[in-house]
């Protein structure tokens, strides 16, 4: 049956956050291309994400674990993939603080036996690497933190400014793509590390392998332990909002989509070993994000804004606290013409009200065992 399509893609975590976006994308756009799905649905996975194309004739869900390597070798050669998309990983900065070896068993072990089976399957073909793609999707955390300096950076490039009228930069050194790792948490170090075998897998394989190194995302189906779910939902509900220290940290934020746009074109026309960065260009305090949000959801809710300004509580700042990312990305700008599509506040503005909008997938997400997570989490801080 597969041979019927163009492309086989594997797609990892496509149940997740911005994997869902992706397998969307990916669906929607290529019906000449199949799409087979491998997510284990650990808590962050929700096939509620795919509900719009679950039943399209070009996709395929498969529940497994990337770190299966039998399981992953039979996939690829049962649809036989010419292309791997690697999301899945564990995500959460404050969990892997907790559990610093489930991070490493999925995010490094996992792309490691992922990386494997491609290998395997794919040199056992007669054409070998000719045509395919191992194409893995880290973040902007693996190099490091950088420091808030004067406000003066490089002027945002996109004709579509990241914002209006707030000022895009915190200091004036940006991530390159050639600068070194310097991971500082579980969860960076775990990438970091699995961004290297990636890229080993090229140097000693040849394998055709591209890495994408983002900032932060935010939009729908957001898993509602990052910032910006929880606190949306937390002002709806009129809990407090846990704003580490100071709330002073910065972070650049980039919506899910344009994520999502960059990934299809890098996967498409991007180099062969070469990395990319991506970003927005679009620097924040989390202090001015969380009055954002919470002037945001005042208002979509009819309420008066800024009413629920007495929710911000300070607590107890997270372990090892990276200061600011600040993601230079231009390189993906001038070689393959990316841009972001909207400006922060449009993509704040629908962010809020699909959050809105969607009570019942956060009903659905926040039950079970995330009640025990909050208060473990946050109870002691
Ligand atoms: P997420 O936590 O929302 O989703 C992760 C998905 O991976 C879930 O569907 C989960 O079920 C699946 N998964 C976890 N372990 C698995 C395993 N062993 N086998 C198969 N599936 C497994 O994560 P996200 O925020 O969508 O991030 C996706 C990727 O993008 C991650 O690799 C992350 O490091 C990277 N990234 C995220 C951001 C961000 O802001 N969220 C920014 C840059 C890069
Ligand atoms: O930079 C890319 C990374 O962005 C991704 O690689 C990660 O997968 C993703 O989780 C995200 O990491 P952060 O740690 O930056 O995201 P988070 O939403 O957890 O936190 C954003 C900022 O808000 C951070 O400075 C910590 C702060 N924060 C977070 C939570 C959950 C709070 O102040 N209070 C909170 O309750």
């Amino acid at each position: 049956m597969e041979q019927q399509f163009k492309r086989n893609i594997m797609i990892t975590g496509g149940a997740g956050f911005i994997g869902s976006h992706v397998v969307r994308l990916f669906v929607n756009k290529y019906p000449d291309y199949h799409i087979i799905n491998v997510d284990k649905l650990t808590y962050a996975g929700n096939l509620a994400n795919l509900k719009d194309i679950e039943n399209q004739p070009n996709y395929t869900f498969v529940k497994a674990d990337i770190c299966d390597f039998d399981t992953m070798r039979q996939l690829m050669e049962q649809h036989h993939i010419d292309g791997i998309i690697h999301l899945a990983a564990e995500s959460h900065v404050d969990r892997s603080i907790r559990d610093p070896f489930t991070f490493a068993h999925t995010n490094v072990m996992g792309t490691l036996s992922l990386l494997q089976a491609a290998k395997t399957t794919w040199e056992a073909l007669p054409e070998g690497y000719e045509g395919k793609r191992f194409y893995h999707i880290s973040t902007d955390e693996v190099y490091g933190a950088l420091e808030l300096t004067d406000p003066e950076g490089i002027e945002s490039p996109f004709t579509t400014k990241a914002s209006s009228e707030h000022h895009h930069a915190y200091g004036s050194k940006f991530f390159t793509e050639d600068l070194k790792y310097q991971p500082h948490s579980p969860y960076s170090a775990s990438k970091a590390s699995s961004d290297h075998f990636v890229r080993a897998f090229h140097d000693t394989y040849g394998m055709p392998t591209i890495v994408t190194n983002c900032s932060n995302n935010y939009g729908p189906y957001q898993f509602p332990e990052k910032l910006i779910p929880l606190f949306i939902n937390n002002i709806r509900h009129r809990k407090p909002l846990p704003v580490y220290g100071e709330g002073l940290n910065v972070r650049d934020w980039l919506y899910v989509v344009d994520h999502a746009r960059a990934i299809d074109l890098i996967f498409h026309e991007g180099k062969v070993a070469d990395t990319y960065n991506i970003g927005g260009f679009n620097e924040w305090k989390n202090i001015d994000i969380v009055k954002v949000l919470i002037n945001t959801t005042d208002r979509l809710l009819g309420r008066a804004e800024g009413e629920d300004m007495n929710l911000i509580t300070h607590v107890t700042d997270r372990k090892g606290h990276d200061m600011r990312y600040a993601i230079d990305s231009r390189k993906l700008q001038r070689e393959l013409g990316w841009e972001p599509s909207l400006q922060f506040e449009e993509g704040i503005e629908k962010t809020v009200r699909w959050y809105l909008d969607n009570q019942d997938w956060l009903d659905n997400v926040t039950s079970g065992n995330y009640q025990r997570y909050y208060e473990e989490m946050y109870s002691k801080r």
